[in-house]
């Protein structure tokens, strides 16, 4: 029997302008699970988090990330899966990613690691798909490979890493409104006006140019989306003038957090993050709307061994 205890970060896609194409992983918050290989034929997965996770290993995305690892690598073995940390579901910073990044990571570990990085993304994909019923990349791929990955294009899959410059940080604020992410997929147009593609385009040029330039006015600046938040900022009440308070205060952009309904703000600096997280926590305090926030350092790290 061989075993491996994995971590892999907690994640925020989309970054405003880029839907499905782009996020960044955090430091320190994440997912830990040991797994075991043995001979043999099947699955288990005892969930020794506290936090409460569906009995059913079918309705678990460990399960299809393992099952799609073997069938690429064609391989058959008995997998004992323990879930020893685990961020909250729906927290919007990308609970499934980080079970589906850990388990995909730590299968290639256990076997000698015969699957490219890529590929490793590949697998983890297979939970989202679980999870939110897309193929999409935006949160396993920053979770596998850490820091801001840009998915350039999904056929055939084309990870890019793109430069973190500086120290950043993000308030991550979720306030306890239940929005499925299968929910803030399905009322979104399917066709997008030709108006708000020009300005997604454009501010994904921006945000690449000024990650790569360190040019942190216009990473700021081009943080918009014209295609998704439209219709999503409705589930989540006051977003407008709350990100205009969160700007004011010093941060570089505030947006949804993936689907929702969590809120980030991006900051250069720890202290403007902090004050970003105090200005949402007020926000939701005063609509009586219970949250959780944490600030957390943007991460050059993704899944990994870890000892603990
Ligand atoms: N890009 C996905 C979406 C992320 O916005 O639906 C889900 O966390």
């Amino acid at each position: 029997m061989k075993t491996v205890r994995v971590f892999a970060p907690a994640s925020i896609a989309n970054l405003g302008c880029g839907f499905d194409i782009m996020g960044l992983a955090l430091d320190e918050v994440g997912d830990v699970l040991e797994m075991s290989v043995s001979e043999g034929d099947g699955l288990t997965i005892k969930n020794e988090s506290g936090v409460p996770l569906p009995e059913d290993i079918e309705q678990n995305v460990i399960t299809p990330v393992v099952r799609k690892f073997l069938e690429m690598t064609g391989n058959r073995a008995q997998v004992d899966v323990v879930i020893k940390r685990k961020i909250y579901p729906g927290s919007g910073i990308g609970s499934s990613s980080a079970s589906s990044a850990a388990a995909a990571f730590g299968m290639n570990e256990l076997f000698g690691c015969p699957l490219s990085e890529e590929d490793v993304v590949v697998c983890a994909m297979e939970g989202e798909n679980l999870a939110s019923g897309g193929y999409h990349a935006d949160n396993a791929a920053p979770a596998v490979m850490g820091g801001i990955v840009l998915i350039r294009g999904y056929e055939p899959l084309d990870l890019i890493k793109l430069p973190v410059p500086g120290d950043f940080y993000c308030a991550v604020i979720h306030p306890k409104l239940v929005v499925s992410t299968k929910e803030a997929r399905s009322i979104l147009p399917k066709k997008v006006d030709m108006h708000a593609a020009i300005a997604q385009w454009g501010n994904v040029g921006g945000l690449v140019a000024g990650l790569y330039s360190g040019n942190i006015g216009l990473v700021g600046r081009s943080m918009r989306d014209s295609i998704a938040e439209p219709y999503r900022k409705s589930f989540i009440p006051g977003f407008d003038e709350l990100r205009e308070k969160v700007l004011e205060s010093g941060s570089l952009a505030m947006n949804i957090a993936g689907s929702g309904p969590s809120v980030f703000a991006l900051a250069n600096r720890y202290e403007k993050a902090q004050r970003a997280g105090a200005i949402m926590e007020k926000h939701f305090s005063d609509l009586d709307i219970p949250y959780e926030c944490y600030v957390v350092k943007v991460s050059n790290r993704g899944a990994r061994l870890t000892a603990y």
